[in-house]
């Protein structure tokens, strides 16, 4: 699977941070297949994050992602495994633990920013793109 599923999070958007990011994944030669700048609904989240349900974390989860506009992205890279060339160029999940090079690791200044997803392999990446982007699945 050479396509993934990257989100720039609604704090990513207002922090204005898009171009950025988006110039991250193309300067890795990784090329946008589809984009769209939507709030995600409740439902789409809902389904984004089922494997989440339930855990402490799980309602504040749904709403951060659906408080503003969001940056959804299908990316595609040269070879297979495109999903884990992004997750590296994301950096760890907690911003205090993201190296300096990678996206959380440079551009997260608050230890709650989060700016961006990036499914974590390749069933999860077909599932996501074909969530968010039916056109495509
Ligand atoms: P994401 O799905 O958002 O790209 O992030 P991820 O794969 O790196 O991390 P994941 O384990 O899927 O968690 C999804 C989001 O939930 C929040 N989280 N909080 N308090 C906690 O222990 C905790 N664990 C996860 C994070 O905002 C993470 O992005
Ligand atoms: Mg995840």
């Amino acid at each position: 699977m050479n396509r993934t599923l990257v989100i720039v999070k609604p704090d990513g958007v207002e922090r204005g941070l898009i171009g950025e990011i988006v110039g991250r994944l193309e300067a890795k030669n990784l090329r946008l297949v589809a984009a769209e700048l939507r709030t995600i609904s409740r439902e789409v989240a809902v389904g984004h994050y089922a494997e989440h349900e339930g855990k402490p974390f799980y309602d504040d989860l749904v709403h951060f992602i659906t408080r503003s506009a969001a940056l959804v992205m299908v990316v595609e890279g040269p070879d297979d495994q495109t999903y884990a060339v992004v997750r590296t160029l994301m950096g760890s999940t907690n911003p205090k633990e993201a190296a300096p090079g990678t996206i959380r690791g440079d551009l997260a200044i608050e230890l709650t920013e989060n700016l961006v997803h990036g499914s974590d392999g390749e069933e999860s990446a077909r599932r996501e793109i074909g969530l968010f982007f039916p056109g495509l699945a």
